[in-house]
C-alpha cells in the first residue's frame, strides 16, 4: 500500500513537472566569427521537455535532449562544446545545414541553360556540400518565433549570385521547430533570380544512446526503400537504380547497422560503409517515412519523414578519433549516423533523376521532421 502511494506521488510529480514545462525559445550570445559577425545560441524546449539547441552559425543543431524509456534525458547529437571548435573543427559537417547542393556534384562542373558552371572540388575530384565555404559555414540571421504553441527559430540567409560558383542570388529561409509530438522539423524554402540548382539538407550524426556513448552500429534501422543509388569508387551515382532486395542495402525489415556493413560488397567498399542515398518509397513531394532508428538500451527510436525523394544514409565512416566531442570522448569511427533527407548525389549531370534545377519565380518547399518516442 506505502509502495503503492508512493508510486502514485511519483506519477503525480512526474505529470507535473511535464505540464509545467514550458514551450520556450531564448537566445544568447555564443561568440564571434574571425571577421567580427554575432553568432547567437537558440534554446527551444517542448512542453515535455525535450530541449534544442540551435546557432545561426552554418545553422547548426548543437544538441538534442530526448529522454529515454526511464524519462532520462540524452543529447543524441554529435558535436562540440563551444563556437571555437565549430569554426575551426567541423570538417564532418556535424550538426549543420548543407548547401547550396547537398552531397556530390562530378568533377565540380554541371551545365544549366547551356551555360557550364564551375564549382570547387573539395572532395577528391569532386564537390561536396556547396564547396570550400557552404551553408554551413556561414552566419545566417536568426529570429525566434512561436508556430502555434510550438517554439521555433527562422533562419535566412541571401547567398549571392557567383558565391561558390553557384548562378543567381539565392533567398534561403529555414525554420527548425521543436513540436509537442516530439519532433524536430526543419522547413525549408528559397527563391532565386536566376535559374540554379539546390539541394538543402541537415548534417547531424545522431546516437540514440547519447553523444559520446559508443559506436551506432547495434541500433536497428529500417529504410522506407525498394532502390538505392549505386556510385563509382568516388561515390558519384553510375546513373542507375539499384533494386535493394537481396544486397545489405535492404533495411525494409529493421536490421542492425553492423550486421552487414562489413561485408563484401563492392558498394559497401566504395562507401567505406553505408554512405549512399535511397530512393524512398512514395510520392517525393508528399511526406512519408523515410527511415527509423531504434536503440534497444535507453529504448529511444527516431522516426524520420520527409517530402523529399531520398535520404543518404552515412554511417559516420570518414570519423577516425581525431574529434573529441561535447562530453570529452573521442568521436571514433561509426559513433553517429546521418540521415540526410535530399535529392539523389549529381543531379544537374543526372537527366533521369528528379531535378534539383530552381527556376527564377519557383519557391522551393522541403519539410524533413525527426520524431522521437521510446518503446518501453
Ligand atoms: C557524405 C560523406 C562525407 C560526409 C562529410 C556525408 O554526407 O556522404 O561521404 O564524408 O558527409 O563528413
Amino acid at each position: 500500500m506505502k509502495l503503492q502511494r508512493k508510486i502514485f506521488a511519483l506519477l503525480l510529480l512526474m505529470s507535473f513537472t511535464a505540464v509545467a514545462a514550458a514551450q520556450t525559445v531564448t537566445r544568447q550570445d555564443y561568440g564571434k566569427t574571425s571577421t567580427g559577425e554575432y553568432v547567437y545560441l537558440y534554446t527551444l524546449q517542448n512542453s515535455h521537455g525535450l530541449e534544442a539547441k540551435i546557432t545561426n552559425y552554418g545553422g547548426i543543431l548543437v544538441s538534442l535532449k530526448v529522454p529515454d524509456r526511464n524519462r532520462k534525458f540524452a543529447d543524441v547529437v554529435l558535436g562540440f562544446n563551444d563556437l571555437e571548435s565549430y569554426l575551426t573543427k567541423n570538417d564532418p559537417y556535424m550538426g549543420a545545414l548543407i548547401g547550396r547542393y547537398g552531397n556530390r556534384i562530378a568533377k565540380g562542373r554541371f551545365t544549366l541553360n547551356g551555360v557550364e558552371y564551375k564549382l570547387a572540388v573539395n572532395n577528391g575530384e569532386n564537390h561536396l556540400h556547396g564547396g570550400i565555404k557552404g551553408f554551413d559555414k556561414v552566419v545566417w540571421t536568426g529570429r525566434e518565433i512561436k508556430t502555434g504553441t510550438s517554439p521555433a527559430v527562422a533562419l535566412t540567409y541571401l547567398s549571392k549570385d557567383g558565391e561558390e560558383g553557384y548562378p543567381g542570388n539565392l533567398n534561403v529561409r529555414v525554420v527548425y521547430t521543436l513540436t509537442d509530438e516530439n519532433e524536430l522539423k526543419i522547413d525549408y524554402t528559397a527563391t532565386t533570380d536566376k535559374d540554379t540548382v539546390l539541394n538543402l539538407t541537415h548534417h547531424s550524426y545522431f546516437n540514440l544512446a547519447g553523444e559520446g556513448n559508443g559506436d551506432i552500429l547495434n541500433h536497428l534501422v529500417s529504410i522506407n526503400a525498394n532502390q538505392f543509388v549505386p556510385t563509382d569508387a568516388g561515390s558519384i551515382p553510375t546513373g542507375e537504380l539499384k533494386n535493394v532486395a537481396g544486397t545489405p542495402f535492404d533495411f525494409i525489415n529493421p536490421t542492425a547497422i553492423g550486421a552487414r556493413i562489413n561485408q563484401d560488397d563492392e558498394q559497401l567498399k566504395f562507401g567505406n560503409g553505408y554512405d549512399h542515398t535511397w530512393v524512398i518509397n512514395g510520392k517525393p513531394g508528399t511526406m512519408r517515412v523515410a527511415a527509423e532508428a531504434y536503440e534497444a538500451t535507453s529504448g529511444r527510436i527516431m522516426r524520420v519523414l520527409t517530402t523529399e525523394p531520398g535520404v543518404q544514409f552515412y554511417t559516420g565512416n570518414f570519423l577516425n578519433g581525431t574529434l573529441t566531442g561535447k562530453s570529452g570522448t573521442v568521436y571514433a569511427r561509426r559513433t553517429g549516423f546521418c540521415f540526410e533527407t535530399q535529392h539523389y548525389p549529381d543531379s544537374p549531370n543526372q537527366p533521369s533523376f528528379p531535378t534539383t534545377t530552381l527556376k527564377k519565380g519557383q519557391t522551393y518547399k522541403s519539410t524533413t521532421i525527426y520524431r522521437f518516442s521510446v518503446k518501453r
